[in-house]
């Protein structure tokens, strides 16, 4: 521990003053010039305009050129951006808004007044308005009063990552770039964004709409623009921790609070002691609508999550210390392109269960890698099986638009992955390395290279280590589609819930075995997960007589928490019941999050179509656009056109 502690030190010393060199790997998914230019400052003033679901504003951001040849032209991407027009250092300069490109958006490109020198500096402005529509993928959502719990107040979020900062303002929108912010946003609800406010933390009780006010925001630490996050609405704040807020409607805050601030304090130290001092002052939540789409997102000083992870058990803390997790793997330390998800989202799972384990256990921790295990396994299935190339551990996008290539496999595979080359070098050496990682790379990108040479340079005075580390096969790790090899998941508590799942697989609708709550005495969450992801594989389905009895007998549907609901549901629909489509349909009804949406989805497609249909058709409007895309696929897949 000592050795760990000072070695830290030493290399912040080091590493603290380099900022961010300009990554060179060419980011499929932008169309900014970023090898030639990169920002170092974005000045944003914002207009939330609720009546049209518009945002006006400014950008001004300081660029320094990079080209050794000389810059004379920047292009910044844009997506559905209005360009109303663009100024540099302060004077009125000539433009063109190219056409769309799809997936990719419109290149905005800007003649600059002379050319640049490599290293010389100058600042760009563009006014602009987002004019985003509804059916395309984008980085808003927009509420009206009555699509809110409290029906009074209208309510917009965004949601930037991957490629939907450029659907706000015009930027370099690639993770390989770094920008410190000023964020300055006009609304008349309470606004929350990347950065430390300089507002009061708690907002008075909104009262009406008749007053403009200015929040504004800094965020110090440079940051990839796809970190940028908006959301405002009637939104009030807590304390629940020295320097942490939450905020949520009003009608939400009470649970929120009861749910969340019990295990902050603990995911917070956990995190610190594996690798170092959270260097925000802020840490704070922001617990979003229920269509948010996703279960949390990392973005700087207020994390979003989904009101499903406010499930009244306190059973979904994995989600804060997966996006707290982020803190270090993605918001300081950030894969250079989305290739190299696997880089954030990997080491973000590894931090989360090691936080997990902290606090609640290794048997928690076994569970959730479990299930996550169960996920890869869907992941793969639904990206096109094992030869697919969208189940590498490096992707490729080949044009694909980056929301529908993305998804768990890069988690769990990552996961599998960091937890492979801990047991190669041994648990000791790997949590020494750990902090290693972060410091070397802080406030700058990685790619799954720079990360190989990072790991071999760091143990190459460590003969034995080396020579472990010299059997890891790279090359199949990165880039073999399909399942890798199985971690040896052993765990009692594991064993005695498949033993009931392989007893439920051979039942039959003439099978004279009863079910009994002693079956499931003293069972923690994680096995009923693992348990009922069993029956969900099954070929069989579970004959509906037994069904019936899952849910009251074992105590499975008096729950709230959707982790165990929509995976009942799943087995119940697999099975034909009819009667789990009205409750189907209400979980439908209650999130708009994809991992609960996209599995019911298909299991209601395939009991009955007409009515997935239909569900669908009332939902489309309260469901995000992300969601939405991914749900038409899922009915398209099965012949279904709109
Ligand atoms: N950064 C992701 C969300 C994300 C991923 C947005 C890819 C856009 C593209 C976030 O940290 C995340 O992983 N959320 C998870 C929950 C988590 C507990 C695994 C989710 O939403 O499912
Ligand atoms: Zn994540």
């Amino acid at each position: 521990m000592v050795f760990k502690d000072s070695f830290r030190e030493a290399e912040f010393r080091v590493q603290l003053p380099i900022m961010c060199p300009p990554n060179r790997k060419i980011d499929v998914n932008s169309l900014a010039n970023y090898e030639a230019a990169v920002t170092k400052h974005t000045d944003l003033e914002l207009k939330i305009c609720f009546d049209q679901s518009i945002i006006t504003g400014t950008t001004e951001v300081s660029i320094e050129a990079l080209a050794p040849e000389g810059l004379s032209e920047l292009v910044l991407d844009t997506s559905n951006l209005k360009i109303c027009d663009v100024s540099v250092s302060e004077k009125p300069t000539q433009w063109e808004l190219k056409p769309m490109v799809e997936p990719h958006g419109s290149p905005l490109h800007i003649t600059l007044d002379r050319t640049y020198q490599k290293g010389q500096t100058f600042t760009v402005k563009a006014s602009h308005v987002n004019f985003e529509t509804r059916k395309d993928s984008s980085g808003l959502q927009w509420f009206s009063p009555s699509q809110t719990d409290d029906k009074k107040f209208p309510f917009m979020f965004s949601q930037c990552e991957p490629v939907h900062a450029r659907a706000i303002f015009p930027c370099q929108d690639t993770p390989s770039i770094k920008t410190t912010f000023t964020i300055r946003i006009h609304s008349v609800l309470p606004v929350v964004s990347s950065g430390i406010p300089e507002h009061d933390l708690i907002f008075p009780p909104v009262i009406d709409l008749k007053e403009t006010k200015l929040y504004t925001f800094k965020q110090s630490i440079p940051i990839s623009n796809y970190l940028f996050s908006v959301a405002s609405g009637n939104l009030a704040g807590e304390q629940i921790g020295p320097r942490s807020y939450l905020y949520s409607q009003p009608s939400a805050l009470e649970a929120s609070v009861a749910e969340l601030k019990p295990d902050l304090a603990g995911i917070i130290a956990c995190a610190e002691e594996l690798i170092y001092e959270y260097p925000w002052p802020l840490y704070n939540l922001v617990v979003l609508p229920r269509s948010f789409h996703l279960g949390g997102m990392e973005n700087p000083v207020f994390n979003f999550y989904s009101a499903t992870v406010i499930s009244g058990d306190r059973e979904n803390i994995s989600v804060v210390a997966h996006e707290f997790a982020h803190s270090y793997s993605g918001n300081l330390v950030t894969n250079s392109s989305w290739e190299d998800f696997w880089l954030n989202e990997g080491w973000t799972v590894y931090i989360e269960r090691y936080i997990l384990r902290k606090l609640r256990g290794e048997d928690d921790e076994k569970f959730q890698a479990m299930v996550g295990w169960q996920d890869l396994i869907y992941g793969i299935k639904s990206y096109g099986g094992d030869e697919s190339p969208f189940t590498r551990l490096v992707l490729d996008f080949k044009g694909s638009r980056p929301d529908d290539v993305m998804s768990k496999i890069s988690y769990e595979k990552g996961y599998t992955f960091l937890c492979y080359l801990e047991s190669v070098v041994g648990k000791d050496k790997w949590l020494i390395f750990v902090p290693h990682y972060f410091t070397k790379f802080y406030c700058k990108t990685v790619d799954s290279a720079q990360f190989k040479t990072c790991l071999l340079d760091f143990f190459a005075s460590d003969a034995t280590a080396t020579e472990a580390l010299q059997a890891v096969d790279w090359e199949s790790w990165y880039h073999k589609p399909g399942l890798p090899l199985k971690p040896d998941f052993q765990c009692k508590l594991y064993d005695n819930c498949i033993e009931l799942a392989d007893k439920w697989s051979t039942l039959t609708a003439d099978s004279t075995y009863q079910p009994s709550p002693e079956d499931v005495h003293g069972w923690i969450m994680g096995q009923f997960l693992a348990f009922l992801d069993r029956l969900i594989e099954l070929r069989t389905p579970v004959p509906q007589k037994y069904v019936a009895q899952l849910g009251p007998v074992y105590g499975i549907d008096a729950s709230t928490n959707l982790e165990l609901v929509s995976r009942y549901l799943r087995v119940a629909l697999q099975a034909g019941s009819q009667e789990a489509i009205p409750r189907a349909r209400e979980v439908l009804a209650e999130t708009g999050r994809m991992k609960f949406v996209r599995p019911l989805f298909e299991c209601l497609v395939a009991v009955n179509r007409d009515i997935a249909v239909k569900t669908f058709k009332e939902l489309r409007s309260f469901y995000h656009p992300t969601c939405v895309r991914l749900i038409e696929k899922v009915l398209q897949n099965e012949g279904i056109s709109f």
